[in-house]
């Protein structure tokens, strides 16, 4: 018990860790895979993409796209090539194919966006990310976006593009920090409800902290659980930005001086 404890806490913090990342990498690819993948990509993709998945006229930079380097594992890249999006129609390839493809675009964001795997230097010019459009940004953000709804360009964001060198700001506004915790109330059999900050979640067991500092544990199936995460929408816009969307907000965040 103690050891599956001990495991289960080393894997929730080396998610928080991984989730507080404040510029997400996809992961290694493997070398064989991407050089197969390369290959379909040429034939798939590159048409609209470029060879290098740098982009052309008629698709977008997959390097510097949100989406990619926020999929560790492919899912949302998969997603996108089997359904397809505006400009794009779908692509039907083989597991084994889409497999190659995304570890080709995951060692491409890694051999063409720098020299170096790791973020990017703080001081990396603003001039380089700055290719949106700030009106169209502005537009987003009051509308699809409805950043509007939690927060205000004169009330909380005010000044934002002051608070973070511009790589921060790019990555903090996809996936901020959340100064509050998320909550979590459970609802024992008994219909008693106990209500704290959450601190562990997972397949088997519910952990929270409640406001006097006790520590409850629940088993996780025994029990109806309701989390409040703060960061839901923000956690639910990733995989829909579009690659503009994400430049447009940008330009207009950095307007926020
Ligand atoms: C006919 C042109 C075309 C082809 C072929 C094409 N794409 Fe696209 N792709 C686009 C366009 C246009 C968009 C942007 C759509 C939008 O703005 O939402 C896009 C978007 C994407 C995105 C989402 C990027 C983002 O940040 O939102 C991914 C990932 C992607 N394509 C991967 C691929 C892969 C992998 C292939 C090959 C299997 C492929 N595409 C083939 C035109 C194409
Ligand atoms: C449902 C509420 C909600 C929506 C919608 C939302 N956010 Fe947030 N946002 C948050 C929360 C919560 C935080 C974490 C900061 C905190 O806890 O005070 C945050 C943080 C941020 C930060 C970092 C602020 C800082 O000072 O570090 C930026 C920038 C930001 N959001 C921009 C956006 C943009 C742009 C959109 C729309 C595309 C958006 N948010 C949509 C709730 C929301």
């Amino acid at each position: 018990m103690k050891i599956r404890l001990a495991a289960l806490l080393l894997m929730a913090s080396a998610l928080y860790a991984q989730g507080n990342r404040w510029w997400a990498w996809p992961a290694d690819p493997e070398p064989q895979a991407a050089e197969r993948g390369r290959v379909d990509f040429s034939r798939h993709c590159a048409e609209c993409h470029a060879a290098n998945a740098t982009g052309t006229k008629q698709g977008p930079n997959l390097i510097r796209s949100a989406l990619v380097r926020h999929d560790r594992d492919g899912s949302a890249i998969a997603a996108v090539v089997r359904s397809g999006r505006k400009g794009m129609p779908p692509v039907g390839l083989s597991d084994d194919s889409m497999k190659d493809v995304i570890a080709w675009v995951q060692w491409a964001v890694q051999k063409y966006d720098r020299v170096s795997p790791g973020p990017p230097p703080d001081d990396y010019p603003v001039e380089r990310l700055l290719t949106g459009n700030a009106e169209a940004g502005k537009q987003f953000f009051q509308g699809a976006g409805k950043c509007g709804t939690c927060h205000s360009a004169t009330g909380d964001l005010a000044g934002i593009a002051r608070k973070y060198p511009p790589v921060f700001l790019q990555s903090r506004f996809l996936m901020p920090r959340a100064t509050k915790p998320r909550t979590v109330t459970v609802t024992l059999s008994s219909g008693e409800r106990v209500s704290g900050d959450l601190k562990t979640l997972n397949t088997y067991d519910v952990v929270l902290q409640d406001a006097a500092g006790k520590t409850h544990a629940f088993v996780a199936d025994e029990v109806k659980v309701e989390v409040n995460d703060p960061l839901a929408a923000h956690r639910e816009l990733l995989p829909k930005y579009t690659d503009a969307d994400v430049h447009n907000l940008f330009a207009y965040l950095w307007t926020l001086q």
